[in-house]
């Protein structure tokens, strides 16, 4: 199978490409990645050297590009997306451009190369805020971020795709991803990576915010299993082994690292902050998957990673583009 990845540089769609990569002989894949701050080549060195891999540079919103690399493609799996609401509350023209104009030109080529399965990764953040129980597919959108709208907009921009014209769309909706690679603007590699340095972590409100976590490589098997199994037109949950609020995860990785409380710093909150996701995972788990991954052996492996791997993170953090991002979203809460 010819395999169309998008995005495959990030943090998801390069432990998705490996995990495929390594797990099915008969799998290649065409990598189209923008090569943005975040799709990082150094993500995919491992497999560079691999025949049945190929990058390609080039911009999922540019119809040429999209057409160029959908060529001999059998599926695509849609991982190119801005992906962080801080920035999204910055600037959210980014998020629309490459989120919904992105996803609507890809989708328009797939359709046009009359491509067998097109699977759109999006996020449990498209139902907003949920005060009790668990989101299930069919529930309301009501995305409070611009990241979160850009998302939504998606989903239904892939669904409008597969009721008109009949494009073999699936959707899936993950949770908070966490593991090897993850930029480290996110919670958990922003904590990992701050106090490796001895820098305090910068916790939003009163940190009673609810996540449910994932282990990004569950997520690379959920997209592997969905891709092969699902049925188009269809949404999947994607969800992980544990959930907890923002206090309780800063105090298991604080044990984890042996970091005192002092490297905690909580700050003003994040505006529209979501107090809970939570993901009903039933329909999934009927197409036969399980995690793999228990929460706290995967969130050590984490760690871990980054203590081996400050040569892959202390450059991102160096380079003038992050440092001026995380002096516009975080100076005037540290002062
Ligand atoms: P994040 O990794 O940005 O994911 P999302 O907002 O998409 O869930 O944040 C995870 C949680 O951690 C979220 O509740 C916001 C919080 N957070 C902080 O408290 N401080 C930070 O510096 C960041 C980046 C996030």
């Amino acid at each position: 199978m010819r395999l169309l990845v998008t995005g495959g540089l990030g943090f998801i769609g390069s432990n998705f490409v490996r995990h495929i990569l390594s797990s099915r002989r008969d799998v290649s894949v065409v990598n189209l990645d923008l090569c943005t701050y975040a799709g990082n080549p150094a993500n995919l060195a491992d497999v560079e050297g691999d025949r049945r891999y190929k990058l390609v540079k080039g911009d999922i919103a540019d119809p040429k590009a999209a057409a160029r690399a959908m060529k001999g493609a059998d599926a695509v799996v849609n991982f190119a997306a801005e992906t962080h609401v801080d920035r999204s509350i910055l600037d959210a023209s980014a998020f629309l451009r490459t989120n919904v104009i992105g996803a609507q030109v890809l989708l328009d080529a797939a359709l046009r190369a009359k491509v067998g399965r097109f699977l759109h990764v999006g996020t449990d953040e498209v139902y907003g805020s949920v005060a009790e129980g668990f989101s299930t597919e069919g529930d309301r959108l009501e995305p409070n971020s611009p990241y979160a709208a850009s998302k939504a907009a998606a989903d239904l921009v892939a669904r409008s795709y597969f009721v008109t014209h009949g494009a073999p769309v699936i959707v899936t909706r993950a949770s908070n991803n966490f593991g090897p690679y993850q930029f480290p603007e996110k919670a958990l590699p922003l904590m990992i990576t701050n106090w490796l340095g001895g820098e305090p972590f910068p916790l939003y409100g009163d940190g009673r915010q609810v996540r449910d976590w994932l282990y990004v490589v569950d997520h690379a098997r959920a997209i592997a299993l969905v891709l092969e199994k699902a049925e188009p037109g269809q949404i999947y949950n994607v969800g992980g082994t544990y959930s907890c609020d923002n206090r309780e995860l800063v105090g298991r990785v604080r044990a984890l690292m042996g970091v005192s409380q002092e490297l905690v710093l909580p700050v003003p909150d994040r505006p529209g902050h979501d107090r809970r996701y939570a993901l009903d995972c039933a329909k999934i788990k009927a197409l036969g998957y399980r995690p793999a991954y228990d929460f706290e052996q995967a969130l050590k492996a984490t760690i871990d990673w980054y203590r081996a791997n400050e040569r892959w993170w202390r450059p991102l953090k160096k380079h003038a583009g992050f440092k001026s991002y995380y002096r516009r979203q975080y100076a005037s809460r540290l002062a």
